[in-house]
């Protein structure tokens, strides 16, 4: 590597392609200097791509921590994916589908309309109004993304719940939010096999109340049972309904969608996402960082569950007009050349997928990649958590062939946008480096006292000004937003959870969290959350649960338990307790060791010092440990854990 670059400073890194840049939506670096000087006046000028009922009379009001955008603008999130695309794109596909089994379903803009306002009048007919909090739990299908933009036509926040979470966690959520309605399915496939999600629903919800109908899409030929007078099967509601429905008129700072994610406390806190500066954050960034272009083939190959399926499948690329390319099922069935055998079929020119998926492919070798001809792709991404630099080469090497840049771009659920990644036309790209914030986002790595770390040092990653898809709160509990995001420093600096550092370029260099998050093949969990779930278990006396670094999957989970008396340690309790945590989580949760302890390293004062059991986990010094109740606990669970490996 290291062509250079001809610019003032010369980077060691990849040079955007000179025929990439020539006809890239961005291709002058001076964007960064106009939104610097007027971050303002850059995202009001991007926000003329949306479509508005009324524009808004002031861009920001900014009450730290705060944030109000476009404020008095009026709009529509779901018009602004469909119908605003009617004039010119009526007939262009906006989706096309594929599932595990090779059923391929497409809509253009028009049918995807039309299905949209079938499901908002149903909605309507079932009582949600504008404000009501809409729960959907499908997997990647269709229905899932009709489901989403339908709630958005008529102002009810939606509420998606990754399909792949227990019952138990679907249960939590619709309680958290107050949800009346609910959409899910009968069962879905994966490796050939039925998820029975229907059921799931039936033993989380068996305790809550709360829900007056539940909408089941059939998806599959499992048997379920269906609760007269609540569930209704989608094809039946749907047949016969209008497919005129108007769009609600909602304010810049309606309340557009709920997304539950894990912190470093218990319960999972629902992201609060409002309507305004959401759409113009994810319409820009979708336009700059993957260059869409009227031709393109669109593939993230992110769940609809997740932040990112809302804001880089649903919102930012539809209302840009593109065509999607989704697909339910696993990356290996039924071989492990899905993915390319989907970009050569379909012509994928855009893939946008995560690490742990890129080191897997990386494992199963180029042959599968050789089998195809995926020379259509132009353009890759990366998110969900730090990029090796490996698997960074491996990926420009085989799967872009050496000429498609790579955009590695950093950003959150409470962010709701690309908050740091390279612009494919401008930037010049070190592998395993995010590079630099967006356009009018500023950025920074601070210590514990809130001044800038020096080039090379590690720190904390900071975001400095408001941005216009910043979490406004969360949901029921302003306390924990405040507390979580804004207190670490001074109540006006936006405290992220990851360790960073940035080098002599000023590029930054994303370390992982430094709070107790576990990032699981990119997938969220909290320590706190996964603790309370084990010691929930009647053999579970405590319990501390911590991220083993892992070539594959980034981390996995190492629980160590101590258990009540008169419980017996053996493998059939190990393997029932990894079955809880598949239950009472979802089995992406699913621990990669229980490793059983007397005691646990705890303070004085009797709290679990996670930061010592992670050291153990990761074979690294766990520091000072005099301050523990017994030192010589350390020891022990060392001893331990070594012995698994
Ligand atoms: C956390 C946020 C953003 C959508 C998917 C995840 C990690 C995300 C990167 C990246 C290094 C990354 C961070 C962040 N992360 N992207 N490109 N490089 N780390 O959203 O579940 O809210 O997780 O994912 O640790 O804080 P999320």
């Amino acid at each position: 590597m290291g062509e250079r670059t001809g610019s003032k400073k010369d980077i060691d890194g990849f040079r955007p392609p000179e025929d990439f840049s020539e006809n890239a939506v961005v291709n002058d670096p001076d964007i960064y200097r106009r939104a610097e000087e007027d971050p303002e006046g850059f995202w009001e000028e991007n926000a003329n791509n949306i479509y508005w009922y009324k524009k808004w009379d002031k861009v920001l009001e900014w009450e730290p921590p705060h944030s109000k955008w476009f404020l008095g603008g009026k709009l529509n999130a779901c018009y602004n994916c469909l119908d605003a695309n009617l004039d010119t794109r009526a007939d262009k596909a906006a989706l096309i589908w594929e599932s595990e089994d090779g059923d391929i379903r497409q809509y253009t803009y028009q049918e995807l309309l039309d299905e949209v306002c079938k499901l908002a009048n149903v909605l309507k007919d079932s009582g949600i109004r504008k404000g009501d909090i809409v729960t959907i739990y499908l997997p990647m299908i269709p229905e899932v993304i009709i489901s989403m933009l339908a709630c958005a036509r008529i102002g009810a926040p939606h509420s998606v719940v990754f399909a792949a979470f227990s019952g138990d966690s679907l249960a939590t959520r619709i309680s958290n939010a107050n949800s009346r309605l609910l959409i899910t399915c009968d069962g879905y496939a994966r490796r050939g096999k039925v998820v029975e999600q229907k059921n799931k629903v039936d033993d989380g919800i068996s305790s809550i109340e709360l829900l007056e109908r539940v909408i089941v899409v059939k998806n599959s030929d499992n048997d379920i049972s269906m609760k007269e007078g609540r569930d209704v099967w989608w094809h039946d509601v749907m047949n016969g309904s209008d497919i005129v429905c108007e769009p609600e008129i909602m304010d810049s700072e309606d309340m557009l969608f709920l997304m539950y994610t894990s912190g470093t406390t218990g319960k999972p806190k629902g992201i609060v996402h409002t309507t305004g500066g959401y759409m113009v954050a994810t319409n820009t960034t979708s336009r700059f960082v993957f260059d869409l272009k009227e031709d393109d083939i669109y593939w993230c190959t992110a769940d609809a569950g997740w932040i990112t399926g809302h804001s880089y499948i649903v919102y930012g690329p539809l209302s840009n007009g593109a065509t999607l390319l989704t697909y339910e099922g696993a990356p290996d069935y039924p071989e492990k050349d899905r993915y390319w055998d989907i970009i050569e079929r379909h012509k994928v020119t855009i893939l946008y997928t995560a690490p742990t998926a890129i080191r897997t492919f990386m494992k199963w070798g180029t042959s599968w990649l050789k089998m195809h001809d995926i020379s259509s792709l132009r353009l890759m991404g990366s998110v969900g958590e730090p990029i090796n630099p490996e698997a960074w080469k491996w990926y420009h090497e085989n799967v872009g062939m050496g000429k498609c840049p790579i955009v590695d771009t950093w950003w959150q659920t409470e962010t709701g946008m690309i908050m740091i990644s390279p612009l494919p036309g401008v930037t010049t790209t070190k592998p395993g480096s995010a590079t630099m914030p967006f356009p009018g986002i500023k950025a920074a790595v601070l210590d514990e006292k809130g001044n800038e770390t020096a080039p090379g040092e590690d720190g904390f990653l900071a975001i400095l000004e408001p941005w216009p898809s910043m979490v406004r709160t969360v949901f029921g509990n302003e306390e924990r937003f405040i507390e979580t995001y804004w207190s670490k420093w001074d109540n006006r600096t936006y405290f992220a959870g990851d360790g960073a550092k940035r080098d002599d370029d000023g590029y930054f260099w994303i370390i992982g969290r430094v709070d107790d998050v576990i990032k699981v093949a990119g997938h969220r969990i909290g320590s706190a959350e996964f603790e309370s779930i084990m010691v929930s278990h009647p053999s579970v006396a405590e319990a501390g649960v911590v991220g083993k670094e892992d070539e594959l999957r980034g981390e996995v989970i190492y629980c160590y338990v101590t258990l009540k008396t008169g419980a017996e340690e053996s493998e059939e309790l190990k393997k029932e307790l990894r079955g809880y945590a598949d239950k009472n989580i979802g089995p992406f949760a699913r621990p990669k060791q229980i490793i059983f302890s007397d005691d646990l390293p705890k303070t004085r004062s009797g709290k679990i010092m996670r930061r010592v059991l992670k050291a153990i986990a990761n074979n690294k010094d766990p520091g000072d440990v005099t301050t523990l109740q017994d030192p010589a606990v350390v020891d022990m669970l060392t001893e331990r854990t070594r012995e698994l490996e």
